[in-house]
């Protein structure tokens, strides 16, 4: 299946030499004010409160049946002295930073046998745990979680702090993870932690195909794992949550058919429905075609200003459509002639190809972009990558670089060939790329 867009890659402005962003999914002829970002569609989000309490009790059955026996997680349900409890799962949790856990295990219960306290640990000579580490790979871990053992029996009277905000301000190298990890396994707080694994768990159970490495999209997955986290439970809920992620919902080929959460997931949801819709097609059968709005998998997104195209559009057409929806859009006259054909980009979202023909417009002067008229904002460079963007306009915004880059590089071609795609944010030529900055810096005046 494959979706045609129309895109203004940017919109320059003559003063910051900014782009425009647009709120996906609003309407530049929409009446209602918004400047601020829209919130994501519920799909996106855990918003019906017993469905959240069902995941937590289909989580934590399944984790009860299914979880590993592993050392740290005896030794958090065993110990009695809060310290105790919470010093074996920091260590546990700063050995499993980058490492897998079957190869974890044996380091720690040698650094436990050796290191059962954080008075012990204190003692320690860096020489010792080194040795101990050697093999285990990243060794500032353990030069570091020695040195805050020796802070908290030094200044703290040897107490560990019981939340997971002191947490993160009280001990060097414990991040908002790490704080989490410990807070809930080890105290019980009700605090949700975010890493690789939860980052894919929450993403898929919830369609979102937004970059995950963007610090925007980050937050909101802190969000939604805070406000899933069991209660009672917080601790096994984290874990459940992670340990799903390394043995089912795994990168690669996921067991679906095994996920205790599947009624729970919107990625499931969809291959569900495009497998119902295959077979229809097959067997000859109307059924009604999804949409890559429809799916969601951007919705909520900023996006540069574009639209649909009807599949076949000869370009002078195209130009019209767009030269119209942008000047509805900055409230001032677009000609057609003036849009740029950058080229085409292709994106794939499961198994939707959209296709975006990009097109850039440089305006003189500031435009004021109205948000009574749609939730729409000028960026610069950082701003647009701090934002919540999806990567396909990660590509677009690569697309028009890579335009400008052969234009001003001498012997290349400036003429881009319609149909010719620029797939990819690897497809840049690394010797004839302009640097972001210099795109987004506003053209010389003649
Ligand atoms: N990854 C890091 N810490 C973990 C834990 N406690 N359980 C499962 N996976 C983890």
């Amino acid at each position: 299946m494959s979706h045609l867009r129309a895109t203004a890659a940017r919109g320059l402005r003559r003063s910051g030499g900014r782009g425009a962003l647009r709120r996906k999914g609003a309407s530049p002829r929409g009446a209602a004010p918004a400047p601020a970002p829209a919130p994501p569609p519920s799909r996106h989000l855990f918003s019906d409160p017993a469905e959240i309490e069902a995941l937590r009790g289909h989580l934590l059955a399944w984790y009860d049946k299914c979880k590993r026996d592993l050392p740290w997680r005896t030794l958090a349900a065993t110990e009695l002295d809060a310290d105790r409890r919470a010093y074996a799962v920091w260590v546990s949790e700063i050995m499993l930073q980058q490492t897998q856990v079957a190869t974890v295990i044996d380091y720690y219960n040698r650094w436990m046998q050796k290191w059962p306290t954080l008075q012990a640990l204190a003692q320690a000579s860096l020489e010792e745990v080194n040795e101990l580490w050697a093999g285990l790979g990243y060794y500032s871990r353990g030069k570091r979680l020695q040195e805050a053992a020796r802070k908290v029996v030094s200044e703290l009277a040897g107490q560990m702090p019981r939340t997971a905000e002191d947490l993160q301000k009280l001990l060097p190298g414990v991040g908002r993870y790490t704080a989490g990890a410990i807070a809930s396994i080890s105290y019980g707080q009700a605090t949700g932690v975010v890493d690789g694994n939860v980052i894919r768990v929450l993403c898929r159970m919830r369609c979102i195909g937004a970059d995950s490495s963007s610090p925007a999209v980050v937050e909101r997955l802190w969000d939604m794992a805070n406000a899933l986290v069991d209660r009672s439970r917080p601790g096994d809920f984290n874990q459940a949550l992670m340990e799903l992620g390394a043995t089912v919902c795994v990168p690669k080929a996921p067991l679906c058919g095994e996920c205790p959460l599947k009624q729970h997931c919107q990625a499931q949801r969809r291959v569900e429905k495009e497998l119902a819709f295959a077979s229809q097609k097959l067997f000859g059968k109307r059924a009604p075609v999804s949409d890559v709005e429809d799916c969601g998998l951007l919705a909520g997104l900023w996006e540069f200003p574009s639209l649909p195209l009807a599949q076949g559009l000869q370009e002078e057409k195209q130009r019209e459509v767009l030269a119209d929806h942008l000047q509805a859009w900055t409230g001032r006259p677009v000609a057609a002639g003036g849009l740029r054909f950058i080229g085409e980009v292709v994106h794939i979202f499961s198994h939707i190809h959209q296709t975006y023909v990009v097109y850039s417009l440089s305006l003189d002067g500031d435009v004021t972009l109205d948000p009574a008229l749609s939730p729409s904002r000028w960026v610069t460079e950082e701003e647009f990558h701090a934002s919540a963007v999806s990567t396909a306009m990660k590509k677009v915004l690569k697309a028009h670089e890579k335009q400008r880059g052969e234009e001003s590089s001498p012997g290349k071609g400036s003429k881009r060939k319609r149909g010719a795609k620029l797939q990819g944010a690897n497809s840049t030529c690394p010797g004839t790329q302009l640097s972001l900055r210099a795109f987004l810096r506003a053209p010389k005046s003649p």
